[in-house]
């Protein structure tokens, strides 16, 4: 019987993606270990489920400016991860922009989720997009991670409709909920 998955997560925010991996986990749904769950954030919830289950640690600081992670911060996030040996690291809701040496390193072994139906509404404000599009229709992406911002390969993507009232908060909570089926799905399959 093959080993169960290695995984390293990385979050930033209220880690309810986690939190799905983790339910998938003790459910058996998912038959993987978490290895190691990195943060740039020491007050995130993300860190405190990951507490609450003593699963491995790291918080990195990666300096004050969401979009000028420092070089050495990319490094240490790089070491915690090859110390952890994950089969496979998943982006979930990590608000920093992952660079080298990690992508060299896990190339093909890095997934993200992202809030669109992917390559509709790219960046960090896809919910707010989708909702001024006017479109009925948005959804979620799990995709590999290349250098090139959500423009890896997609593995699964699912629609979510948007409905009149929405409001970005709203929009974006029914998304997240397709998401936390979506995401531990394609864990369960992977290698894709
Ligand atoms: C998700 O909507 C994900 O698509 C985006 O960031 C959000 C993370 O939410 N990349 P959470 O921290 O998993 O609740």
């Amino acid at each position: 019987m093959n080993l169960p998955l290695r995984i390293a997560v990385l979050g930033s925010g209220t880690g309810s993606n986690f939190a799905a991996i983790l339910d998938a986990i003790h459910a058996r749904t998912l038959r993987a270990e978490i290895v190691l769950a990195l943060t740039d954030e020491p007050t995130s919830t993300f860190l405190t489920l990951a507490q609450n289950d003593h699963l491995p640690t790291a918080v990195i600081d990666c300096g004050p400016h969401p979009l000028r992670t420092t070089d050495a911060s990319q490094q240490a996030i790089h070491d915690h991860l090859l110390a952890a040996r994950p089969d496979v690291i998943v982006l979930a809701g990590f608000m920093r922009i992952l660079k080298d040496p990690t992508l060299t390193t896990f190339a093909d072994r890095i997934l993200n989720v992202h809030p669109s139906l992917l390559p509709q509404f790219k960046g960090r404000h896809a919910v707010r997009d989708a909702l001024a599009s006017g479109q009925t229709t948005t959804g979620c992406t799990v995709h590999l991670v290349i250098p090139e911002i959500d423009a890896g390969r997609v593995l699964a993507q699912a629609s979510v409709p948007i409905l009149p009232t929405d409001t970005e908060a709203t929009l974006h909570a029914r998304i997240k909920q397709t998401e936390h089926t979506l995401l531990p799905q394609v864990l369960s399959t992977w290698p894709h």
